[in-house]
């Protein structure tokens, strides 16, 4: 299977135009990866734009969302629908990001979020990550309760389009004190959360959900994660907004066997 990695852009760049700069710089980089499967989460303004580029039209790249609401459409004031992120491009949406849970979403809407995003044929990654290490917690209690949040009455037949992304906050790089978590620990999170997800949903559907990294991922560290870390792929904010730097990591990930 092919390694998954989203570029997470979150609120940037300003412009269209630097939008698809950035773009097209990656584009002509990534030509002739083979190994794995980019997402670019832009800001929801710049996916019709991204969608149109040649990059886009060959399929070279997928186009993702960071964040949606639950309901199809309606009265629902600022709110961007499941439908309306799939007819301006996107295939997959980020969801519960923990910049949004600081905004005050909870496990219930992250819940509806992840429903409404499967049912409309797209599919979901679910953020997950305690905001803290303690040694004395060898599995988050909130780790466990942003899975089984997220994951509470999804229909089996759905879950082949989701996806986990374990993101220790302390690890974000947008942190005062954001530093990577290491492949050693990322490698037994990974395991835990499968084990959660084999325990919740049954061994069948557990085995195809892909489990990604994200925690100041660069291009230095990004090839020993996948290497050493259990993980299928790698959730990158900082890092992909420049292109040679995100460019480096793709490709050392390329090379892995
Ligand atoms: P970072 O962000 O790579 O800048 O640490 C990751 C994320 O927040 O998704």
């Amino acid at each position: 299977m092919k390694k998954i990695i989203i570029a997470n852009w979150k609120m940037n760049p300003t412009t269209p135009r630097a939008a698809l700069r950035l773009m097209g710089k990656v584009a002509r980089g990534l030509r002739g990866i083979k190994n794995v499967e980019v997402i670019l989460a832009p800001p929801f303004v710049f996916l019709p734009i991204l969608r149109h580029t040649p990059y886009a039209i060959r399929h070279m790249f997928k186009l993702g969302a960071q964040d949606v609401f639950y309901e199809r459409e309606g009265a629902f004031t600022g709110e961007v629908a499941p439908p309306q992120l799939k007819a301006s491009g996107a295939r997959m949406v980020v969801i519960g990001h923990s910049e949004r849970r600081a905004m005050g979403e909870t496990d219930d809407a992250v819940n509806k979020k992840i429903k409404a995003v499967l049912e409309s044929g797209m599919r979901a990654v679910l953020c997950v990550g305690e905001k803290e290490r303690k040694a004395s917690e060898v599995f988050p209690k909130v780790v466990r309760e942003e899975l089984l949040g997220g994951i509470r009455k999804i229909k089996k037949s759905l879950l082949a389009n989701f996806i986990i992304a374990y993101e220790p906050v302390w690890a974000i790089s947008s942190n005062a004190r954001g530093k990577a978590d290491t492949p050693k620990n990322v490698y037994e999170m990974a395991i835990l959360i499968r084990r959660e997800l084999y325990r919740a949903l049954g061994k069948r559907a557990a085995s195809k959900i892909p489990v990604l990294y994200g925690g100041s991922v660069d291009e230095k560290n990004a090839a020993e994660f996948v290497a050493k870390g259990a993980i299928d792929g790698l959730l990158v904010g900082g890092a992909s907004l420049n292109a040679k730097k995100f460019v480096s990591l793709v490709k050392a990930v390329d090379k892995i066997k």
